[in-house]
């Protein structure tokens, strides 16, 4: 099976070579594991490596991402400019829409945004989608809404042949019983573990699932450092 590079060479290793092409992975884990800094590695690597890629946000601000971005020595604004790289920002239009609703009176309920009103309008030549985060699905809608929404997104990617992110907070991922985990085509975790004598954090990332491989070390410690994400030590 052919592979995309994470852009993180440890993790390249860990996964036989990166992530499995136009296929859809989940990322999940707590606030502030590293989730974001992995999908930017991704989409930096394969901007340059000339794949045209789509980021779609949903929760912050695109001036906030492309800073992080910058911080950890990824500059994603010469791939902007080239137009390799397209940024949705749902969230922004979202507080657009309501500005310009609530001047009509009509307040929050009739504003819509949709991530796949995105992909359904995207172009058949994009190689490379990172949502980040679809977590909201899981405050917007129940079980049932948010497994028909996350299938409708993962089929518009997969007949795309797209190879995808899924960005997901830990709670809306227990919130809707992890079915996302079951239903893309690999997870990864990323989870720490603090001692609180040391007063230190230990980081993880664990391949929990990646159909088609052969992961033959799940637990890896890892760390964020000015230069992103680096895999330090790998655990059978
Ligand atoms: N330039 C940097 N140098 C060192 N560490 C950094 C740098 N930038 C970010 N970090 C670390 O990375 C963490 C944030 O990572 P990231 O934004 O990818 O988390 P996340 O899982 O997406 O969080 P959230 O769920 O809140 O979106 C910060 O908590 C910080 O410790
Ligand atoms: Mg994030």
């Amino acid at each position: 099976m052919e592979s995309l590079s994470t852009g993180i060479k440890g993790l390249d290793v860990l996964m036989d070579g990166g992530y499995p092409k136009g296929k859809g992975i989940l990322i999940t884990g707590p606030p502030g594991a590293g989730k974001t800094i992995l999908g930017l590695h991704f989409l930096h690597r394969s901007c340059q490596e000339g794949r045209r890629c789509i980021l779609i946000l949903t929760r912050e601000l695109t001036e906030d991402i492309l800073s992080q971005a910058r911080s950890i020595k990824l500059d994603l604004e010469p791939f902007l400019e080239s137009g390799l790289l397209s940024i949705r920002n749902v969230f922004e239009d979202k507080m657009n829409k309501i500005k310009f609703v609530s001047k009509f009176g009509k307040g929050l309920c009739s504003v819509d945004a949709d991530i796949i009103e995105y992909l359904s309008a995207m172009s058949s030549e994009v190689d490379v989608v990172v949502i980040d985060t679809i977590g909201v699905l899981a405050i917007n809608y129940d079980i049932k809404e948010f497994a028909d929404e996350f299938s409708s997104i993962s089929i518009i990617l997969l007949k795309n042949e797209c190879t995808s992110l899924f960005i997901m907070d830990e709670d809306s991922y227990n919130l809707t019983h992890r079915l996302a985990g079951y239903m893309a085509f690999g997870l990864i975790r990323l989870m720490s573990q603090e001692n609180f004598s040391s007063g230190k954090t230990k980081q993880y990332i664990y391949i929990e699932k990646m159909r088609e491989k052969t992961v033959p070390v799940k637990y890896s410690l890892f760390d964020i450092t000015p230069e992103g994400m680096r895999i330090i030590i790998s655990m059978k």
